[in-house]
């Protein structure tokens, strides 16, 4: 807690500047996804589903080399911590957890998936009018729209996801009395004390891998 006490606010810094940035940048994203596609706008709609597939690529990769909070080494535990920490939710005391809690790493992972599959799918989609996601013609036609439906339903299964994910996120602010979300924005939390601390990574390489990321799905765009 040496840190916490020299800040004299007893806030810690937990997520890293390229996690919150994913964050809040992908919930834009996906918001104007649907937005495109429900306005037609399918050029804008590709484009964001390009963005979308960039960040998810590169959240992956810094899960594995990102801060500390910020690696799936840190959120995926095994079925037994997940029961622990399922019991513990009646009770209304923070939890010692800096980053993500066994139940949240599960949601987290399932969001990162459900997203991947969305972007992916869409990538061979086809509306069969004019409309063809860029690897369309790598495919049959009838695996495009077998991949088109999933990129249909799909979105319902992430639209319950994040439903969830708020669902919790409101559950932790009246009933545990903890902001979650404001710590998503300033990166900033206050742990309770014997919390064990993050170590951050610099945001630098975080540009770095970002920038392959685009390149990759730039490449995939004009294979
Ligand atoms: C399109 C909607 C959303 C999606 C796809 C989404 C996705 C995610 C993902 C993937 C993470 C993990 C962050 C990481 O480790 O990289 C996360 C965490 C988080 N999200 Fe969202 N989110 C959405 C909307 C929201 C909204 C509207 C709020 C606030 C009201 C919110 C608050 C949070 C918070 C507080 C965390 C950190 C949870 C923790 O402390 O463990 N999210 N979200
Ligand atoms: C996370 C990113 C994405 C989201 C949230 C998303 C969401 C959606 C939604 C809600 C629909 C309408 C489905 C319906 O009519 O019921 C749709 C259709 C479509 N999307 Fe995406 N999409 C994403 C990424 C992409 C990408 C990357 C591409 C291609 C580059 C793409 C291409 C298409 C096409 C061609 C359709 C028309 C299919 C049809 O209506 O028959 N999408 N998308």
């Amino acid at each position: 807690m040496a840190q916490a006490q020299q800040e004299g606010t007893g806030a810690v810094a937990v997520w890293d500047i390229p996690v919150r940035l994913f964050h809040w940048v992908l919930v834009l994203l996906i918001a104007f996804s649907w937005l495109s596609r429900k306005m037609d706008w399918m050029t804008w709609h590709m484009y964001s589903g390009y963005a979308v597939l960039t960040l998810i690529l590169f959240r992956i990769l810094w899960g594995f080399v990102g801060s500390s909070t910020a690696r799936f080494s840190d959120f995926i535990y095994g079925p037994r911590a997940v029961i622990a920490y399922v019991k513990t939710l009646p009770s209304r005391t923070a939890a010692k957890f800096s980053g993500h809690n066994p139940l949240g790493g599960i949601s987290v992972v399932l969001i990162l998936l459900c997203v991947l599959v969305q972007a992916g799918t869409g990538m061979f989609a086809n509306d069969d009018i004019i409309n063809e996601g860029p690897l369309y013609k790598h495919v049959s036609k009838e695996l495009s729209d077998w991949l088109t439906t999933i990129h249909k339903y799909n979105f319902n299964v992430l639209l319950t996801l994040i439903g969830a994910h708020i669902a919790a996120v409101l559950y932790y602010l009246f009933w545990k009395s903890e902001n979650l979300t404001t710590a998503m924005f300033t990166g900033r939390k206050q742990l309770p004390a014997g919390t064990a601390l993050p170590r951050m990574r610099d945001a630098g390489l975080a540009a770095v891998l970002l920038a392959v990321c685009g390149a990759g799905v730039w490449l995939l765009v004009n294979s």
